[in-house]
């Protein structure tokens, strides 16, 4: 067992987080790697340091219900499961709220968000002290298992990572997900919290592999109205134009990813602005080209999607 983080710590971790740095901490499932779930820089941090190819959303963790209840649109259901399991292993997964602020990054430019109170004394107190939303995913590089005691998160992450040491994960494994954006209720992860716990409380809808997989998948693809044409090299009339590095001339509409041709910042800023010029209904958006490293690979595979062909 790892040694427990003393309070000298935690405020240093509170103070890095607040910054808008990364920090790896205890909850009771797994280790997380968290940051300002407010901030798109922070979240994108997160991605890369995990190495992801794509962008999958992330649990935003809370420190209370009615924290929970700023971001997402609450309903009875959530209430009473709220009620009986946080803080605890349970993400329940609902509508953002239209005034959401937080990073859509976070959702992976979804509508909805996986949100949970987490149950372990030190993930509750970064929580508490920094008065922060904390996004956190499982602080393991993309492919690798869920870390379960300090030492297995600085094995794969740098030595500049902080870790706070909160000792073994009691759970052990990640949270049970329910999805609430749809009635009846289906679990789209199991975890120590089982369907049969649930339905004491709420129906839960019948367990369908293919089902699940097929909604979650369209669900986690939010393409814009408008459609995409990707490495764009000029700009055709009535398109909006999405750049990256020095824009294309010509438009009149425009966001741009990243002028510097920075991964990070064009990863933060990327499903915020494709709302932006979506919300204009251009003909069409043009998508510069996006170079395919780092960052940029999860960049390309979310545009992709967004262009392809749409029933
Ligand atoms: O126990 C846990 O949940 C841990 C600790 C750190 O809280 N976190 C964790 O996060 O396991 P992660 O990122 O490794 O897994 C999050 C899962 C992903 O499979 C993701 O697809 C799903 O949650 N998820 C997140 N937001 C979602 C959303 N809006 N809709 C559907 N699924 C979502
Ligand atoms: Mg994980």
């Amino acid at each position: 067992m790892g040694k427990i983080a003393q309070d000298n710590e935690i405020d240093l971790a509170v103070a890095l987080l607040m910054g808008g740095g990364l920090v790896s901490f205890p909850t009771e499932t797994v280790y997380g790697l968290g940051g300002n779930a407010l901030s798109d820089n922070a979240v994108a941090d997160i991605y890369a340091a995990k190495g992801r190819p794509s962008f999958n959303p992330l649990i935003v963790h809370v420190s209370s219900i009615d924290t929970a209840k700023k971001y997402v649109q609450w309903d009875e259901r959530a209430q009473i499961l709220a009620e009986k399991f946080w803080p605890g292993s349970l993400t329940m997964v609902l509508p953002r709220k239209a005034d959401c602020e937080l990073s859509l990054l976070a959702s992976a430019g979804m509508d909805s968000v996986a949100i949970r109170i987490p149950a372990h004394p030190l993930a509750l107190a970064l929580l508490e002290k920094s008065g922060l939303p904390l996004a956190a995913p499982s602080a393991n590089k993309s492919g690798r298992i869920s870390p379960t005691c300090a030492q297995h998160v600085t094995d794969e992450f740098d030595d500049e990572l902080m870790v706070l040491d909160g000792g073994q994960c009691p759970v052990g494994i990640e949270s049970t997900i329910v999805d609430l954006t749809a009635t009846p209720a289906t679990i789209l992860r199991h975890g120590k919290i089982i369907s049969e716990d649930l339905e004491k409380y709420i129906e839960i809808g019948e367990y369908n592999s293919d089902v699940i997989k097929a909604s979650g998948m369209l669900k986690s693809h939010y393409a814009p109205n408008a459609s995409l044409r990707l490495d764009a090299d000029k700009v055709e009339e009535g398109e909006a134009l999405l750049a990256f590095g020095k824009p294309l001339s010509g438009v009149g509409i425009i966001e741009n990813l990243s002028e510097s041709e920075n991964m990070e910042e064009a990863a933060a800023n990327l499903f915020r602005m494709l709302r932006l010029l979506d919300a204009v209904k251009p003909k069409a958006i043009a998508v510069m080209k996006i170079p395919n490293h780092g960052l940029g690979i999860a960049i390309n595979d979310r545009l992709q999607r967004a262009a392809a062909p749409r029933e």
